[in-house]
């Protein structure tokens, strides 16, 4: 089966790249990204790149190149549900907020929602791509939803293949890893489909690398390789806290661990733990699935890996106040970096929205910039709360330097790599003494800021 059209549900991290990537490697099949919000699909057809809705290295060329030739964005989406031979849904996976389940469960309204539309309009044979953020049997719910619609209209001749293509991209480096990922995991029933797949990811990628499976262990092993990597975050994590405790230098002892090549050196800097969309989701599910089975040590062991992610940012906001006297009520504290990690504006479960919101509650004013994340986005992730009113006691910078004008201290929580370079003497000048340099990712020069007459304190070393 040859693939023309194709078209996904969800114009977002992950379909918005994933998407443009394979409109770059298949220029004879179409490609069509539609999204029930019409103010994202705006910003993609923006003809200014500066205005995607996300910024991702390396995406905004590729938009340029395929843009109304072969890559296509719309709110249309019944046409280009009717028109596609193969459709990925890539819509947002959220944790239940509430109800049975709710805070580890996912809801899965959206998949659900799509999974309606595409039995709606679908015509013909079409092949279901599951590749939302969080999948787990929600292959299952999407083939009984469409198994459901095609035999109540067996006139109609329509016909379904779900297939589940978890994506394992990590934004900021997700043009480099779509390009040349680790593997490409396929899980199915219908080689026919699975094969069209294929096919199309041999466009640009060693078919050795592809690897297919049933339904369920690729939507497990999407978990569980999430669950693993967060794991040795929080493990290095909670080694920082014993090298600041003993005087041990955290980067050589990461080093160290990492050189064996059982451990491997990746995924081991230690920071403010880990934020974005998956981690914390995809444990929670894990946790909750894992209870289910009655699986309750599984279900411990994992749910740690998320306390001690909470802890350690718990413990920064408790070192700040103890360092800066034990007060911070009415000091001002320069916030750097907003995103979840650097090279994305994505500010989901991002450590800067907890860290900033308790020095808030302590009573410190706070001044915020991130090269990417914008005043809007950092307002709605700091709106009001228990009826506090955050929005009052923090400000956007949009230069660098302003956010060091007369701050008492500066917590540095993305590593960003314009904050490896910076003017200490300016930045000294500027601030009120005695000043407090918090460098949460240990990525400043610690040299550089010692000899410019502000304190610093870097995680993961003891002084
Ligand atoms: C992750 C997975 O890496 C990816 O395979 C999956 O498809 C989606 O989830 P992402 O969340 O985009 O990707 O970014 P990732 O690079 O994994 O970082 C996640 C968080 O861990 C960030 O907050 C990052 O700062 C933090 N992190 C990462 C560390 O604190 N230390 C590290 O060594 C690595
Ligand atoms: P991810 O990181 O998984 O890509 P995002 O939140 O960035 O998640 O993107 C998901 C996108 O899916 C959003 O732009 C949202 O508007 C879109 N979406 C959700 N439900 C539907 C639906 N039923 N039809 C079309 N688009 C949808």
């Amino acid at each position: 089966m040859r693939i023309k059209n194709i078209c996904c549900i969800g114009a977002g991290y992950v379909g918005g790249p994933s998407m443009a990537i394979i409109a770059k490697y298949c220029p004879d099949i179409q490609v069509n990204v539609v999204d029930i919000n019409p103010q994202r699909i705006a910003q993609w057809n923006d003809k200014l790149l500066s205005n995607l809705p996300i910024y991702e290295p390396g995406l905004d060329k590729i938009i340029q190149k395929c843009r109304n030739k072969n890559l296509h964005f719309s709110n249309n989406i019944k046409q280009q549900i009717e028109n596609a031979d193969m459709i990925f849904i890539s819509v947002n996976t959220p944790t239940k907020l509430k109800g049975i389940g709710a805070g580890q469960a996912i809801d899965l309204r959206y998949v659900e929602a799509s999974s309606r539309e595409i039995s709606k309009y679908a015509k013909g044979h079409t092949i279901v791509v599951e590749k939302s953020t969080l999948p787990v049997k929600t292959a299952q719910t999407i083939k009984d939803i469409l198994d459901a619609t095609t035999k109540k209209n067996i006139s109609d001749n329509k016909t379904f293949s779900v297939l589940s293509n978890p994506e394992f991209l990590a934004e900021g480096t997700a043009i480099k890893d779509l390009e040349n990922p680790d593997r490409v995991l396929i899980g199915g029933e219908d080689r026919i489909a699975i094969d069209a797949l294929v096919e199309i990811y041999s466009k640009w990628i060693d078919k050795n690398k592809v690897m297919t499976t049933d339904l369920w262990s690729s939507e497990l092993s999407k978990l569980i390789a999430n669950a693993f990597l967060a794991q040795r975050i929080s493990s290095i994590n909670t080694i920082s806290a014993l090298c600041e405790a003993t005087g041990a230098q955290i980067k050589d002892v990461a080093l160290a661990v990492g050189m064996d090549k059982r451990i491997g050196r990746y995924f081991l800097n230690s920071g403010p733990g880990f934020g974005g969309s998956c981690f914390k989701k995809d444990i929670s599910n894990l946790v909750y699935i894992s209870n289910h089975y009655g699986l309750f040590e599984v279900a411990n062991y994992w749910q740690k890996v998320l306390d001690i992610n909470s802890w350690q940012q718990e413990r920064f906001v408790e070192l700040i106040v103890k360092k800066m006297f034990g007060t911070i009520s009415s000091k001002t504290i320069a916030i750097l970096g907003f995103s979840f990690k650097a090279n994305t504006n994505d500010t989901r479960e991002s450590p800067a929205i907890y860290i900033s919101k308790k020095l808030i509650e302590e009573g410190a004013f706070l001044k915020i910039y991130d090269p990417k994340v914008t005043n809007q986005q950092i307002e709605l992730d700091l709106q009001v709360d228990n009826q506090k009113n955050l929005n009052k006691n923090w400000i956007f910078c949009e230069s660098i330097y302003d956010v060091f004008e007369k701050a008492d201290a500066a917590v540095f929580i993305t590593e960003w790599q314009e904050f490896e370079h910076l003017d200490w003497l300016k930045i000294s000048n500027i601030m009120i003494k005695p000043s407090w340099i918090f460098d949460t990712r240990s990525i400043v020069n610690i040299e550089k800021v010692k000899e410019s007459n502000l304190n610093i304190w870097q995680v993961g070393y003891g002084y």
